[in-house]
């Protein structure tokens, strides 16, 4: 853990080097460091308000204003679930809460065991397969809380059998 905060340490400073010191730097900073580690780590948040000379607030604030940024590591597996228009009439709330409910964590957030994130999308260009979830960038058409139970399971089975391949 130390020698990955150290690594996430040195790579920040990487990215900071050539950069001017000014403020409107934040977002494309933001923007290199969530492309280089899939999220914002806490640390590199603090590293860049004193590289900007900014309180570590406003560097905050901005990261959880826009939801292009995560502050959490990303899961092994992605669920992006649309709320587009076509998606939200056809239930994308009821999709969204389902998946809230068997991952028990909501949109932007990392289960504990690492195996999945949630976040929400706008539409995706498949609106005649509405509501529509995104599994590992695979379109997954018509997916009510059942289909994602059986999305679910199917992970579930593909890591037993890896689990079980191991020993
Ligand atoms: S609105 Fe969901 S795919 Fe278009």
């Amino acid at each position: 853990m130390i020698n990955e905060e150290v690594e996430i340490v040195e790579k920040t400073k990487t990215i900071l080097e050539g950069i001017a010191r000014k403020r409107e730097n934040l977002i494309p900073i933001l923007q290199c460091i969530q492309e280089e580690f899939g999220y914002l780590p806490s640390s590199v948040m603090l590293e860049v308000a004193q590289f900007l000379n900014l309180p570590d607030i406003d560097v905050y604030s901005v990261a959880t204003f826009y939801n292009q940024f995560r502050l959490t590591p990303p899961g092994k597996h992605s669920i992006r679930v649309c709320m587009g228009t076509a998606c939200h009439v056809k239930g994308g709330q009821i999709t969204l809460a389902a998946w809230q409910r068997r991952l028990k964590i909501g949109p932007g957030e990392t289960t504990p065991d690492h195996e999945f994130d949630i976040d929400t999308v706008a539409c995706v260009g498949c609106c005649a397969m509405a509501p529509v979830t995104v599994v590992d960038k695979k379109v997954e058409a018509k997916a009510d809380p059942t289909r994602v139970d059986g999305i679910l399971l199917n992970y579930q089975l593909q890591r037993e059998k890896e689990e079980k391949e191991k020993n």
